[in-house]
């Protein structure tokens, strides 16, 4: 495995050394295709990212932007979804152009051709320069949870209890969380030319110390990160 793996001093500390990552990355290609994740561990990322963008360090002009994923059958008004998580901490804040986000389409009444399109467009960008990664108690990355092949591309998932468990908390009604979702695969992520993997908390010391052996197995989807030759893991609060 060729993972570098950077101690961060703590969250901010972790935000503002992904942010740098992304800054050198925009900098050096302001047209540069960027995989974007969910969840709580990004938003520190993101909140540095507007700040850089409003110090005329960086811009989102000519960024494409790619997410992970996205619940099935979900409004993309709702709150906890993640085109309002996306558009909430990062999209209306700079200036990315509309046209250039893909989220994918959970929404969509023919999911099948939403995942096909999904992949046939991060093709077209000519692929993902630079993705970021959360990572779940279960060690899931996107939505691919435990088992899902590596192989995979864009596909239709069933989340699995411990992920309903995790993500409940952002629903007003926990019973509305939907139970499927729509992510990139693990290939399609391992596809990605550089990727950083953000872990933070105590809650993901299980799935740290099972990355952390090197072993290589489907049942931890993040282990799929070994096989790639470009992946920085950044991480702080696990021992
Ligand atoms: C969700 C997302 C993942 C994310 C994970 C961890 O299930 N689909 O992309 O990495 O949760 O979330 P958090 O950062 O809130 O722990």
């Amino acid at each position: 495995s060729s993972i570098k793996w950077i101690e961060a001093k703590d969250y901010e500390d972790l935000s503002k050394k992904a942010c740098d990552i992304f800054v050198e990355q925009l900098q050096n290609k302001p047209n540069s295709v960027i995989g974007l994740a969910t969840g709580s561990t990004p938003i520190g990322l993101y909140k540095e990212l507007v700040q850089q963008y409003h110090s005329g360090n960086v811009s989102f002009k000519d960024v494409v932007s790619f997410n992970l994923d996205e619940y099935v059958g979900i409004d993309p008004n709702n709150e906890a979804s993640y085109h309002y998580f996306m558009n909430h901490h990062l999209f209306k804040h700079v200036d990315i152009q509309k046209e250039n986000v893909h989220i994918p389409e959970g929404h969509s009444s023919d999911l099948e051709t939403a995942c096909r399109t999904y992949e046939q467009q991060i093709k077209e960008a000519g692929g993902i320069d630079l993705q970021v990664l959360g990572i779940g108690v279960n060690g899931h990355i996107g939505f691919n949870e435990p088992g899902t092949p590596f192989d995979s591309l864009t596909h239709i998932v069933e989340l699995t209890q411990s992920t309903i468990e995790a993500n409940q908390k952002y629903f007003e009604k926990p019973e509305d969380m939907p139970r499927k979702a729509i992510t990139m695969g693990i290939q399609s992520i391992l596809n990605a030319k550089k990727i950083i993997l953000l872990i933070s908390g105590e809650t993901k010391q299980e799935a740290y110390d099972r990355l952390r052996t090197g072993i290589i197995t489907e049942d931890l989807p993040a282990s799929a990160l070994h096989q790639h030759p470009d992946v920085t893991v950044i991480y702080t609060g696990v021992k």
